[in-house]
């Protein structure tokens, strides 16, 4: 996946190069620094001290030794002096240079742990926002799968305010579904419908509307009168035909597509080139983010995979706060859903 957030210990990874916050002697220190060293075997510090130090904010590469990798690219972040002498701009260099060397050296993977957030002090928040804007920025123009390592659980958070209104939204979901289990039973054997369902009739986004859709049929919760014709005609268009014309119909470009979906090209050529591809949920839901989709279209393009939305699940129901939401940041949403501890939107 282009980008990825993970929980690990960055010397257990395999990447073609994982880079080491280091300091400016190149000659090992504690934190990930210690840590890579110690991985990595003595002969690394041997070939360090050719290197002749390093400049905040450069970057230098060495051989992976013992590391599943094969270039450790040291980069030397900025101490923490409480933001007024240029910290953003050295550490905004330092996932600069370490993307450059990576791409010059042929990698088409990197591991970054979060650089500066340790022993230099610089805030946790604005150092992840810092490398998901250099990353971002990298893979609009470049292809290569990045990762960032996030080594302990309070290294990572979203705001406590945004935590508690996606919680809350989780909670009332869980809530209404018990609720409306709890009613089942006075409403006979009437099909369920969410909100989407009760909607003024929209036209779909899937061409000429069927009766089904007419009466506001929800794909993945279809009321009972769909036909066995409507099953059919809804089966007229695959995901790979559904998203290339949504796509088209927006006038985005196959690049911008999969670049805002999360997607590599590898991956995008699989959808295009085969009609009948199935992609996995994560995928599919990534495509309707990267298109803007509101939750009834989302829901539409998932049924072409054969997925749904349900309100018991906590990704569904994330994925499902943010598009209400208007949010189709898919950086932001992965963040909350690293967050909550489920899969992120893109391919993996
Ligand atoms: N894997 C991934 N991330 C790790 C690991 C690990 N094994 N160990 C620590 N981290 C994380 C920390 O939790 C922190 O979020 O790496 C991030 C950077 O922390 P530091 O290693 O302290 O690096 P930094 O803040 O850039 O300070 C660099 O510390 O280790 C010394 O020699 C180094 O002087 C230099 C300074």
């Amino acid at each position: 996946m282009p980008f990825s957030l993970i929980r690990a210990d960055i010397t257990k990874l395999s990447a073609d190069a994982i880079v080491n916050a280091a300091n400016s002697s190149l000659l090992g220190g504690g934190g990930v620094d210690g840590a890579i060293h110690r991985a990595a075997g003595a002969e690394l510090l041997e070939e360090c001290r050719l290197l002749g130090g390093c400049e905040t904010g450069q970057a230098k590469a060495t051989k992976g030794y013992r590391l599943d990798c094969r270039y450790i690219i040291h980069t030397v972040g900025p101490v923490w002096h409480g933001g007024e002498n240029g910290e953003s701009e050295q550490l905004r260099s330092c996932y600069r240079n370490s993307l450059a060397l990576a791409e010059k050296l042929g990698c088409t993977s990197i591991a970054f742990p979060l650089i500066s957030a340790g022993v230099y002090g610089y805030p946790k928040r604005e150092a992840i926002r810092i490398a998901e804007d250099e990353a971002r920025k990298f893979l609009a123009e470049h292809d290569m799968d990045i990762t960032l390592v996030i080594f302990d659980k309070d290294s990572f958070d979203i705001s406590a305010e945004r935590f508690d209104r996606i919680r809350q939204y989780i909670d009332d979901a869980y809530a209404k579904l018990h609720d409306d289990s709890e009613r089942r039973p006075l409403m006979g054997a009437a099909v369920m419908r969410d909100e989407a369902s009760v909607k003024p009739k929209k036209k779909s986004i899937f061409g000429r509307q069927k009766s089904s859709e007419a009466a506001g049929s929800v794909p993945c919760e279809i009321a009972e009168e769909a036909s066995a014709e409507d099953y059919f005609s809804m089966r007229d268009e695959s995901f790979s035909q559904a998203l290339l014309r949504l796509i088209d119909e927006r006038g985005m470009t196959d690049v911008e597509a999969y670049k805002r979906a999360n997607i590599d090209r590898k991956l995008f050529s699989k959808i295009r080139s085969d009609v009948h591809y199935k992609p996995k949920k994560q995928t599919a839901v990534a495509f309707a983010v990267a298109l803007k989709l509101d939750i009834r279209e989302t829901e539409e393009l998932l049924s072409r995979a054969g997925y749904a939305l349900s309100n018991s699940l906590d990704f569904d129901l994330i994925v499902k706060y943010h598009i209400t939401h208007g949010i189709y940041d898919i950086f932001e949403i992965n963040e909350a859903l690293f967050r909550f501890d489920q899969t992120l939107l893109g391919q993996n």
